[in-house]
């Protein structure tokens, strides 16, 4: 017979500000009203379920983390096969040894906060019998059945103050500046860090760009008496001309491109239209560093409690998640079924273009 309450908690994936404010939130909330709980840390993501590999957690335990960044577990990149199994280095399924940590332990259920890959893999966790709760966190924003997820809005910050200080800096020397941020192949994090740092020209995934029409935002500039420009170009940005090809082709100029990154493409051919210099800012990791931002303590904290509600009321295969300012369980083959990339005609991007901020088409 069984006599308490057995839960796993999971960080996969890449890490973002507000793992340990999620972390604690489940914490302290399941302590404090379910007798004989027992809690379980997997260390380095999901290798921890299938390589058995955690430590029990206790009250003290989630304490003092509210505010640090990183994740306390640890975490890692999981590889997995879209809507078919979780598999290691050597493709091998893992499943069957997650299973094994799941059922020797008698968990009730496993906690898992994730991106988007990690969202599909707790889906197939689901298919094959285990009780599972996710939570959304990723600086890209681009989980589906959430308007927002934790991680993102302190890297927006984060963004928006180098470019900020970049925009100092592109005065002083009459450069034309592309900043490149993070995000994947969604455009959100730049979208946001744009508008909030006031850059001339955005550039996102969503909308394939033409040199031309960035050309002409700097020209216009110009005749203006402004002699520098800051575009804010999302790593995943693509030129209008590729954006027709084939993935296959797409990948083949990948491949054999001189470039490291998209940014310096651009900045070479700006420069040589322009005949402006053209410098690249790339903040990189920083962007997923350093402690949470308010919003987001209190986002994954609100997320944290949640999660252990549902767990509270037995009710697993959610995502926990924010529409339209509530906090909602959110069905998790709805959450891991696509990316949420921003449309086109999402009014933050009208909103931009009123004030003169430029798209590239
Ligand atoms: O998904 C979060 C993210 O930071 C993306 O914005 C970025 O493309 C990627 O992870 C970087 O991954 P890694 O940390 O594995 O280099």
């Amino acid at each position: 017979m069984k006599h308490s309450t057995r839960v796993a908690l999971i960080t996969s994936g890449g890490d973002c500000q507000g793992l340990n404010a999620a972390i604690r939130g489940v914490g302290k909330t399941l302590t404090q009203y379910v007798d004989n709980i027992e809690i379980f840390g997997m260390y380095d993501g999901y290798r921890g379920l299938i390589e058995s590999d955690y430590s029990y957690m206790e009250a003290k335990d989630f304490s003092g983390i509210l505010t640090q960044g990183g994740t306390v577990l640890g975490t890692s990149r999981q590889n997995y096969i879209p809507g078919q199994a979780i598999v290691d280095q050597d493709g091998n399924d893992v499943m069957p040894a997650m299973m094994d940590t799941y059922t020797r332990l008698n968990l009730d259920c496993v906690v898992v906060m994730g991106g988007n890959g990690t969202q599909k893999s707790a889906k197939l966790m689901m298919d094959a019998g285990m009780n599972v709760i996710t939570l959304p966190k990723t600086i890209d924003n681009d989980i589906f059945g959430t308007d927002i997820t934790f991680g993102f809005q302190s890297a927006v910050d984060i963004a928006t103050n180098v470019m900020d200080y970049i925009h100092t800096t592109a005065s002083s020397h009459g450069r034309i500046f592309l900043v490149e941020l993070m995000g994947r192949d969604a455009g959100w994090l730049t979208l946001h860090a744009g508008i909030a740092s006031g850059a001339d020209v955005i550039l996102i995934p969503e909308i394939p760009y033409d040199l031309a029409c960035i050309e002409d935002v700097i020209e216009r500039r110009k005749k203006r008496g402004r002699n520098y420009s800051i575009i804010a170009v999302a790593e995943g940005a693509i030129a209008r001309g590729d954006a027709l090809l084939s993935e296959d082709e797409r990948r083949a100029i990948k491949e054999r491109t001189e470039y490291p990154t998209i940014s310096y493409r651009i900045a070479r051919e700006l420069q040589e239209i322009t005949g402006q210099e053209a410098r690249v800012a790339i903040p990189g990791h920083y962007q997923r560093g350093g402690p949470p931002c308010p919003y987001d303590r209190v986002l994954a904290s609100q997320f944290g409690t949640a999660a252990a509600h549902l767990i509270i009321e037995k009710q697993y295969g959610y995502m926990v998640g924010m529409q339209k300012g509530e906090i909602v369980p959110v069905p998790l083959e709805e959450a891991a079924s696509k990316t949420k990339f921003l449309p086109p005609d999402h009014p933050l991007i009208q909103s931009a273009r009123d004030v003169g901020t430029g798209f590239g088409n």
